[in-house]
């Protein structure tokens, strides 16, 4: 039997994921209660229009449009509305009215985090938020508690589905982009404007909020570099496959050191790259996501599962909400960020990655050296170079292809060594440049 009075749960949004946790907190209404140690009652859903169609298991009755008068008589609001506005207001309503806050709203979160983390801090409040990174996966909670006494220092992780499963079918089937894309838009994986997913600004916003909590600071959006898919060629793909890679689009918040380029700080940077097929980041295939955790006591961890989808998001969010209803019943500091390093956020040029460049030259004596020497010129390392020659018709002048795959050096200096290969009178085409990450 359960003592404490029943907890008023406000929804508010009823899409996939809001229709998902209505659902499953009516049908699991007495575990939850069980569990928690008090009932949690969805008093009301706080939807634009009432008139929408709306999946099955939304209670008709508990819709409204007033989401201020649901908020204001709520206990913990659950936020699945995403956008911007109203969001943010009517977050920080629940907040200043002594709510705890459970939101999916990575958006929000990544632009404007730090007003509403301060706010519920200010007033005492919770703000709450698994579901807003990598969907179902466990990974904001690992961070905030699991490891909140060990020092992360990289974060490498798939966490866009969408972009995954079109590179997983680049890969496997030998699409092209636009082919890939359109089979993603076909099976409902990517949306009827892709943008926000294949330019990577989803997951841009995703690496900021991992970055935040695992460096404890404040990490921009502005300042997370990004690069999307689209121009990601079936050609690198097949060489990709040749050479025992795999492309994926990877979100990578890291720690530099202070060396003689300038201060120690966090590199954030989603891009494509070539990461290694054994690499457990490489077997990652469809629409999962994954997250590899290098920390310096517990060493490597991965989180891997469902990125995105209404029941398994909603799954992260109950989680929240029993977490949330629990404090309530039991009272308790709850949990709280700090961004107390307060670590400098560090350009791409400062970042240590690897390039492999793939050139067309005139197959002459001495060229290789010439390339070799561009790339030794900019104080970068050769670890691979693959030459093959194709004869030009029944021309006397062939053209070799280089594969060249480098050490690890600063992006600043591997961007050079491109800059100055393209303006190489021995140079014919530069047709591929791409990172490879997982070393
Ligand atoms: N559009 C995202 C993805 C899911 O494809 O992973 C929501 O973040």
């Amino acid at each position: 039997m359960t003592e404490y009075r029943p907890l008023r749960i406000a929804l508010l949004g009823a899409g996939s994921v809001g229709a998902q946790v209505a659902r499953l907190l009516t049908e699991n209404k007495s575990e939850l209660a069980a569990r928690v140690g008090a009932e949690l009652d969805l008093v009301g859903i706080a939807v634009r229009d009432l008139n929408s169609k709306r999946a099955e298991g939304v209670p008709a009755e508990l819709l409204t449009t007033d989401a201020e008068t649901l908020i204001l008589g709520a206990d913990i609001v659950i936020e699945v509305m995403g956008g911007i506005e109203p969001a943010r207001t009517y977050i920080l309503q629940a907040l200043n009215s002594g709510s705890d806050v459970i939101t999916a709203n990575k958006a929000l979160l990544a632009t404007h985090g730090t007003e509403l983390f301060d706010t519920a801090e200010q007033v005492g409040a919770q703000l709450y938020f698994e579901a807003a990174v990598a969907g179902a996966i466990p990974i904001i909670r690992p961070l905030r508690e699991s490891l909140a006494g060990d020092k992360v220092n990289r974060i490498m992780g798939i966490v866009n589905g969408t972009t995954n499963f079109i590179l997983d079918r680049m890969d496997t089937t030998g699409a092209t982009f636009a082919d890939a894309l359109a089979e993603a838009t076909e099976l409902g994986y990517a949306e009827a404007d892709p943008t926000a997913d294949i330019e990577a600004f989803d997951a841009a916003q995703k690496a900021a909020i991992l970055a935040n909590l695992a460096f404890h600071t404040e990490v921009p959006l502005d300042q997370v570099y990004r690069e999307g898919i689209t121009k990601v060629s079936a050609e690198q793909m097949a060489a990709a496959k040749r050479d025992g890679y795999v492309i994926k689009l990877l979100a990578i918040a890291e720690r530099v050191d202070a060396d003689e380029n300038g201060e120690a700080g966090v590199s954030v940077r989603v891009h494509p790259a070539l990461i290694e097929r054994d690499h457990p980041l490489g077997a990652v295939h469809g629409a999962f996501n994954a997250v590899f955790v290098e920390a310096e006591a517990a060493g490597s961890l991965m989180f891997y599962g469902a990125g995105a989808g209404g029941v398994q998001t909603a799954s992260a969010v109950l989680g929240d909400l029993v977490s949330a209803a629990k404090r309530h019943v039991a009272g308790g500091p709850g949990l709280a960020d700090s961004v107390h390093a307060n670590l400098a956020i560090l350009p791409i040029d400062r970042a240590y990655t690897r390039y492999q460049i793939t050139l067309e030259v005139t197959d002459q004596p001495g060229i290789l050296a010439k390339i070799a020497n561009v790339f030794a010129d900019h104080g970068v390392s050769i670890e691979t170079v693959e030459q093959s020659v194709r004869q030009n018709g029944g021309k006397r002048r062939s053209t070799a292809t280089l594969e060249v795959g480098t050490h690890v050096a600063t992006d600043a200096s591997l961007s050079s060594v491109v800059k100055a290969l393209a303006a190489n009178a021995a140079v014919e085409s530069i047709t591929s440049v791409i990172r490879v990450e997982g070393i």
